[in-house]
């Protein structure tokens, strides 16, 4: 194996991922904030922040795409005499003394060193607060008095992160600003309809400042050498229209061992109608002060830093476990969890890979986010799953996204994929067993957010199951739609024309036969969960028509979804079999045995254990399970976009690793604890960063969506980091199905998986009022539990009663 090359460390102790060289082989990112305000930070302080939502209330610019690749940012130019260099290494790149940036929960340390003076930012949102804080730290380590001068930098965008790209002929005459001692105010479209403005207040004395891009860069300069900190120089610009920024410029002299804090913030305020202005055209700026108020001091700033940092330690005790297995432990403990939180929040919106503009909240993603989160802040998960049903139509269907700032379907994509009604029902049920919280199924909530139109939350629950019962084909299996899970299967759109999106074109649906096999297992899964939902609250005649409908469609998977040694993936248009061995290319696809052995259908007659060997022996790699083997090596028309990708990259036979963990929960219920276990070391972060930090190039702390398939150009490289449905498959099958720790409505049920080698282990678990300490001794068994106690009791069966207060549980396989 080629030697791979080490950027960065866990530090576990921190809860961080340490970097210590600035040159990571793509931009590593963290996030910040948790509600409402949000930053994405790289490695080098680059990103940019937000309100809500990425698209309609986009506060700072940031440039996809671009060369170098991270460009623009939260940036502090420090000139030194004729040196001129950032904390950040970027942008100058001036070579650094010391360089280290550590990615911890919600929060980004980053310190640079050179010529004796060291700059540590320390950047968060404080809890509740919609501002950034940036607190500089400048410290003189060397023996002489030293003279500095300080320019920061932001650059504001106009707000529609969409428009702001495109719209120039109007953007820039439109930018305004105002100046107000300390603070940059960021005002633009302010006069007209909007209510809010940004501002970027420093709590010091300045010595200038710039508004003004070009000003303050240089035509004919960038961010590497903006002419104003090159002269040592500030214009004190202000705005009107072009490219407004905010950057304050301070002058500071340290003597030896001298260090001096600087409170940056980066705030966002929303003014009532009747209070928008102070003075003609000029903003009210009392929400500004007041928030400036409470964080103007080194001392409010680590407060409001140590309440965040107690938040995460809240937060990371709900499920703690103790393997001695440093890679299981720390992504269990912290980074998993972590990246569920993050998902929670942004959906598939906001990363270096989605720009923030195209995307909303998933339908179908939100929901599957919520089994990774639900367990953190449950009424979070509870007004997420009201907000998501309140998308849906009167049929069942929904729209496929919705916009976090309005809560409304998002028309640009439409609707139609019919695989999303079923995952309200995953969702829902994941939410009610974490909570014991019944009652939200009485929540009214209404159509596609028509006032009016409100039905309980079951009645949503009860349609999302109709509409697939009412769209089955010739084989009674669910007719797929505009696609199912697998949004690159495109049975129904048949495209010869490169402008059309494979997502919203749908030429030929009338008459279609396509019926999908993933949805059939999804169907049986959460209808399993609804027929014991319904029978949980005494709807007893619902849970027995359901149960019909779940035993129909196991029927018709045998009967029509069998190929011989796995599950067929689906029937296209015109009724034909795909993923059967009688394919030329991708003969098997994992979503549908991921699904069917998580179903069990025909686990009686040996179907399970087939399908399960079938993607060890035609899918698995050295990286993971792809997702199609063999891959298509051509354009199939009638398939749609899952045949334009290259061989071995995402929906064409990459590692998906959303869909490793449905095989490996599949692996699980049929109590294969190795084979689950090798499966999921290989896609687990802390294993493959172990071993290819340069191959895999994206950040080595979190799990991407794709990971180059065996067919690839390069096996292994890393592709689409942090918002992925990843983060919530993979909590889910770790905490539930292998360490076996499952909330259920009565209590928490006990069923590991594991691999013959696993030692003792220790899970401490907050379950609503309660709390266990869960001792498992495996005794080199991979499923089964013989007996546990509870308090020193033995109980019968696996789910241990749910009673308030601290208990202990032992637990022996
Ligand atoms: C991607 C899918 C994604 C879809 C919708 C496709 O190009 O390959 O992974 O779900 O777009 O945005
Ligand atoms: C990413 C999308 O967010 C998700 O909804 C979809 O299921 C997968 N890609 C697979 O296509």
């Amino acid at each position: 194996m080629e030697q791979q090359k080490r950027y960065g460390h866990f530090d576990d102790q921190h809860r961080e991922y340490v970097i210590t060289d600035p040159q990571t082989p793509w931009p590593w990112i963290n996030y910040l904030g948790n509600e409402d305000f949000f930053s994405l930070i790289s490695n080098t302080a680059g990103g940019y922040s937000f309100y809500k939502d990425a698209k309609f209330r986009r506060i700072t610019r940031y440039r996809y795409n671009n060369v170098p690749m991270d460009n623009g940012g939260r940036y502090f130019y420090i000139k030194d005499g004729d040196t001129v260099w950032n904390p950040g290494w970027k942008p100058c790149k001036t070579p650094l003394d010391f360089y280290e940036c550590r990615h911890g929960m919600s929060y980004t340390r980053i310190t640079g060193k050179k010529n004796g003076i060291e700059a540590s930012v320390l950047f968060f949102v404080p809890l509740k607060k919609w501002a950034e804080v940036q607190k500089l730290t400048l410290k003189n380590e060397s023996s002489e008095t030293k003279s500095l001068k300080l320019f920061s930098f932001e650059e504001w965008c106009l707000w529609n992160a969409a428009t702001d790209m495109e719209n120039f002929q109007r953007n820039f005459s439109t930018g305004e600003v105002e100046i107000e001692g300390s603070t940059i105010y960021h005002k633009t479209e302010y006069r007209e309809r909007r209510n809010h403005y940004a501002f970027y207040h420093v709590n010091a004395e300045i010595e200038g400042f710039d508004t003004d891009r070009e000003t303050f860069v240089g035509l004919y300069n960038e961010f590497a050498d903006p002419q104003a900190v090159m002269e040592g120089k500030p214009r004190n610009s202000h705005a009107h229209g072009w490219s407004p920024i905010a950057s304050h410029y301070i002058e500071v002299t340290l003597k030896p061992g001298e260090s001096r804090d600087f409170v940056f913030l980066l705030g966002y305020i929303e003014n009532e109608q009747e209070k928008k202005f102070s003075a003609p055209q000029v903003i009210n700026k009392e929400k500004a002060h007041a928030l400036i108020a409470e964080l103007d001091t080194t001392e409010k700033v680590d407060k409001a830093f140590a309440e965040l940092c107690e938040y995460w330690d809240a937060l990371l005790n709900i499920y703690k476990v103790k393997t001695g297995n440093d890679k299981l432990d720390r992504m269990v403990n912290i980074w998993n969890q972590y990246q569920c939180m993050v998902t929670f929040n942004f959906s598939r919106s906001a990363s270096f890979f989605e720009s923030g503009v195209g995307r909303g909240m998933g339908f179908r993603d939100s929901n599957q986010d919520l089994v990774g989160f639900v367990h953190q802040i449950p009424p979070r998960a509870r007004q997420r799953i009201i907000d998501i049903a309140s998308t849906q139509f009167p049929d069942g269907g929904c729209y496929h996204q919705y916009q976090p700032l309005t809560k409304r379907g998002n028309n640009d994509i439409g609707g139609g994929f019919n695989d999303d009604p079923c995952w309200l029902i995953f969702g829902t049920v994941a939410y009610i067993k974490e909570t014991g919280d019944f009652s939200i199924l009485d929540e009214m909530v209404p159509f596609d957010n028509q006032p009016g139109s409100e039905v309980t939350l079951f009645e949503h629950l009860k349609i999302s199951m109709n509409h697939v019962i009412n769209n089955l084909g010739p084989n009674m299996l669910p007719l797929i739609g505009r696609a199912d899970w697998n949004d690159c299967l495109n049975l129904n759109c048949f495209s010869w024309d490169p402008n059309e999106s494979f997502q919203t074109t749908e030429n030929v649906s009338e008459g279609t036969k396509a019926e999908s096999l993933m949805i059939a297992g999804l169907f049986v899964v959460t209808g399993k969960d609804y027929v014991a939902l319904c029978r949980k609250i005494g709807k007893d005649a619902e849970a027995e028509r359901m149960q019909q409908a779940v035993d129909a469609m196991i029927e018709a998977v045998k009967k029509h979804g069998w190929d011989g040694e796995w599950y067929l993936r689906a029937y296209d248009f015109y009724g034909r079999k795909i993923g059967s061995n009688e394919c030329e290319e991708a003969k098997i696809f994992i979503e549908s045995q991921g699904w069917c052995t998580m179903a069990e259908i025909g686990a009686e007659d040996g179907l399970v254990a087939k399908s399960l060997d079938s993607c060890k022996k035609y899918l698995e790699c050295e990286h993971g399970m792809v997702l199609n083997n063999p891959a298509f090596s051509k354009y199939i028309y009638e398939y749609g976009e899952i045949s334009s990708y290259p061989e071995g990259y995402k929906e064409n036979a990459g590692i998906f690793c959303h869909n490793n963990p449905w095989v490996i929960i599949g692996e699980c219920i049929a109590g294969r604890g190795n084979d689950a276990w090798s499966h999921y070391a290989k896609i687990l972060p802390s294993y493959v960063e172990e071993k290819y930090q340069t191959l895999h190039k994206v950040e080595p702390y979190v799990n991407c969506q794709m990971v180059a398939g065996k067919d690839a150009f390069k096996p292994g490289e890393g592709k689409n980091s942090w918002l992925t449905g990843t983060a919530a498959w993979m909590w889910y099958t770790v905490s539930e199905f292998i360490l076996g720790i499952k909330p259920d409505y009565d209590g928490i049920r006990i069923d590991p998986c594991l691999p013959e080698t696993a030692g003792d282990y220790t899970v401490n678990r907050k379950f609503r009022e309660a709390e266990y300490e869960i001792t498992i001794h495996p005794n080199g068994a991979q499923k089964g539990v013989k007996s546990i106690t509870l308090d020193g009791q033995a109980i019968d069966g696996t789910v241990i009663p749910y009673s308030k207060g601290k208990h202990t549980v032992e637990v022996t396989m």
